[in-house]
């Protein structure tokens, strides 16, 4: 079944395992809210905290992380009342229905994943069973709610081609047309935005160095000086962004300066070839903070009151319910589990 045949719906993720970075915000957020200000899909966010716990969480740590996303959704402009906005545990059909999925996926299928390969390392055996089955409970995440597009960072891409395999396999065995093949929505030039200390390794919260990443809690001062310090080549900007193929950290620079403002790369790039770096990165920080500033207070703001935001999350979970319970349903039926009438 094409995915035209379902209501259009967007799903998508984020992990409480700490504090969120410019790539979390350029790379998701930001287009969470634009896929919500386009109007044309119903919009389901997710704090994913069963994902988080695959590796060790210190449980105050968790539940501070966990409304510190929620919050971060709100301040970032999603509207808990036109998109449903949760945290995954509070929908008990997502862990139900990765149970199912856990016995339709393969092993050589998960064992295949980069993530999991990157995260177990070199010991898998000390590795969590969660950390493994993590795939088949992102795939549920996504079909427990017949979700047709997924907005992610080019890091999940791998994720979601396993959700689609988990689908059709489903469908193929049952005989059934009954789970969607799932649109990943990757792109635009924050796909995947690098480490401020290493063109070739991406920005990650868990990244040991902090100066590799801007928070989205760092402050005006703090964010000036992590991209002065950013690493890059001494050459000045190039006159297009074709030449800057080669060169990384300046390419991830520009990619960032034209994500923040909403523009094409090639369109920054006819205002600031020929800048050499003590004129641009001034310029890239000063956009950073005017962008961010306004998103990290209202984000303190809100984490002032956590009642309030765990009576929105609750009454998220109630809502994502309503449209993932008939779904769970519906399965156990087509695979033949007897349910109280
Ligand atoms: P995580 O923090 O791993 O739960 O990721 C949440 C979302 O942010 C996912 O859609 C990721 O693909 C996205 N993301 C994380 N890091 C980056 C990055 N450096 N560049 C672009 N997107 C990212
Ligand atoms: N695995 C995603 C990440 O680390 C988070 C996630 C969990 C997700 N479930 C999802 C993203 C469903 C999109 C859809 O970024």
């Amino acid at each position: 079944m094409t995915a035209s045949s379902f209501t259009p719906r967007v799903f998508s993720g984020i992990q409480p395992s700490g504090g969120l970075t410019l790539g979390n915000y350029l790379g998701a957020l930001k287009r969470f809210v634009d896929m919500q200000e386009a109007n044309t899909h119903e919009c389901v966010f997710c704090v994913v905290d069963l994902h988080a716990i695959t590796v060790w969480q210190d449980p105050e740590a968790l539940t501070r992380q966990t409304r510190e996303i929620a919050a971060a959704f709100i301040a970032a402009g999603i509207d808990p009342s036109r998109s449903i906005l949760f945290n995954q545990s509070q929908a008990p059909e997502h862990a139900q229905l990765g149970w199912l999925f856990s016995c339709v996926a393969r092993m050589g299928w998960m064992r295949r994943m980069t993530q999991w390969k990157d995260k177990a390392g070199k010991n898998s055996e000390e590795a969590s069973l969660g950390l493994f089955a993590y795939p088949a409970l992102m795939a549920a995440d996504i079909l427990v709610h017949h979700a047709t597009h997924v907005p992610v960072g080019e890091d999940q891409k791998q994720h979601l081609e396993l959700t689609s395999d988990i689908a059709a396999k489903f469908n193929h065995d049952y005989g059934v047309d009954f789970f969607p093949i799932t649109e990943p929505v990757i792109g635009g030039p924050a796909a995947r935005v690098m480490s401020l200390r290493d063109g070739t390794k991406k920005m990650s919260k868990s990244d040991p160095s902090d100066m590799s990443r801007i928070n989205l809690s760092d402050d005006a001062d703090a964010i000036a000086q992590k991209f002065r310090k950013a690493r890059t080549d001494p050459e000045p900007l190039p006159d297009s962004y074709e030449n800057l193929k080669d060169r990384p950290e300046a390419r991830n620079l520009v990619d960032i300066l034209a994500a923040l403002q909403g523009r094409t790369p090639e369109d920054v790039m006819g205002e600031v070839a020929g800048q050499g770096w003590g004129q641009f990165k001034p310029h890239l920080a000063e956009v950073a903070v005017e962008t961010m500033g306004p998103i990290t207070g209202e984000m303190n703001r809100l984490l002032a009151d956590p009642e309030e935001i765990d009576r929105i999350l609750g009454e998220g979970a109630q809502r994502a319910s309503e449209i993932a319970a008939p779904i769970l349903d519906r399965t156990f039926d087509i695979m033949g589990i007897v349910r109280r009438a």
